[in-house]
């Protein structure tokens, strides 16, 4: 019995290199401490260069990258630059996004799906020569319970057809920036899973982490509102909200997560998916997330 035991390995963070967006703060920051623990090399691209203090090894390093996504139109020259610099990516985490509250429908789309697909985009050539990588998008719940009415259903797959998604299509489906950032989350998770049926042949996974409530200071705000606490409890068994290292250990893990661990999207809620039996039919006041 033992003889058949065959216990895999993770493969080791130290010498890889991590490029993660939106790392400066929120669970960003926390996925970041947490590489550079594991042995990690780790590049930051984040528009606000207000990071905290990581500790670094003498036999590691951290550079950070002032970026603001929202300049779709120069990822491919601050690819280029990192690479030129360093060598190699080994790892991509799309961390980085705008909520709906406060934003335009136009922000909300470039840099919660446009940005993440075209550093996609840049880092799939590279990553293939290098014989692979890992790939992680963090949606979120929202993004795994959001749904369409029949007739906008249609022209959402239709605009998620082609080899780059339409998103003015997209865009003109959502009447406010709640829906943008929904409809953005969950085409991030869509677009993904047809990736995956390209890369996986060069040695690259791409999967997907869907948080629910999680207690950073960017959502404290909803945290602190009893009214959104106590609905919130209702639906989450765990009954209290995710820690920000708790969605990094996930995403960390994905990071040297076994080849075979490809094309799927973990929800990390506290079980909160389970209180809706069907998907949420344009319905996501709290869960826009
Ligand atoms: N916090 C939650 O409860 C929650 C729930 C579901 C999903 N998520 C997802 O988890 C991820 C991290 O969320 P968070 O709460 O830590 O976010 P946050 O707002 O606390 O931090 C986001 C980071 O991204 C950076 N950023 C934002 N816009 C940028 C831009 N245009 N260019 C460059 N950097 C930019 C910010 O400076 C910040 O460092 C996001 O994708 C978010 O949608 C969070």
């Amino acid at each position: 019995m033992q003889e058949n035991l065959r216990v895999l390995e993770k493969e080791s963070l130290k010498d890889k290199i991590v490029l993660i967006t939106g790392g400066s703060g929120g669970i960003g920051a926390v996925i970041v401490a947490q590489l550079l623990a594991e042995g990690a090399n780790v590049i930051i691209l984040d528009k606000n260069p207000n990071h905290p203090k990581f500790e670094v090894n003498p036999d590691q390093f951290f550079d950070f990258v002032e970026f603001d996504l929202q300049n779709v139109d120069q990822i491919t020259r601050v690819v280029a630059s990192i690479l030129e610099k360093h060598g190699r990516v080994d790892v991509l985490v799309n961390n980085a996004a705008l909520p709906g509250a406060g934003n335009t429908i136009e922000d909300v789309f470039t840099v919660d799906l446009v940005s993440p697909l075209k550093l996609i985009d840049q880092l799939v050539p590279i990553m293939t020569k290098q014989g692979g990588g890992r790939i992680i998008n963090v949606s979120s719940i929202i993004g795994v319970l959001h749904q369409l009415s029949n007739e906008d259903s249609q022209k959402y797959f239709k605009a998620l057809e082609g080899d780059s998604p339409d998103v003015s299509t997209l865009k003109s489906l959502c009447p406010n920036t709640e829906y943008a950032y929904a409809v953005a989350k969950r085409a991030l998770i869509e677009i993904s899973r047809k990736m995956v049926r390209e890369v996986a042949k060069d040695g690259i996974t791409i999967n997907c982490v869907a948080p629910g409530y999680i207690a950073t200071e960017g959502n404290r705000a909803n945290i602190e509102n009893p009214e959104i606490f106590d609905e919130a409890m209702k639906q989450i068994p765990i009954q209290r909200p995710g820690e920000p290292e708790e969605v990094a250990d996930l995403i960390v893990y994905l990071c040297q997560s076994p080849p075979f661990l490809t094309g799927t999207t973990i929800l990390i809620d506290g079980g909160q998916s389970t209180y809706y039996q069907n998907p949420l039919e344009g319905k996501h006041s709290l869960l826009n997330l």
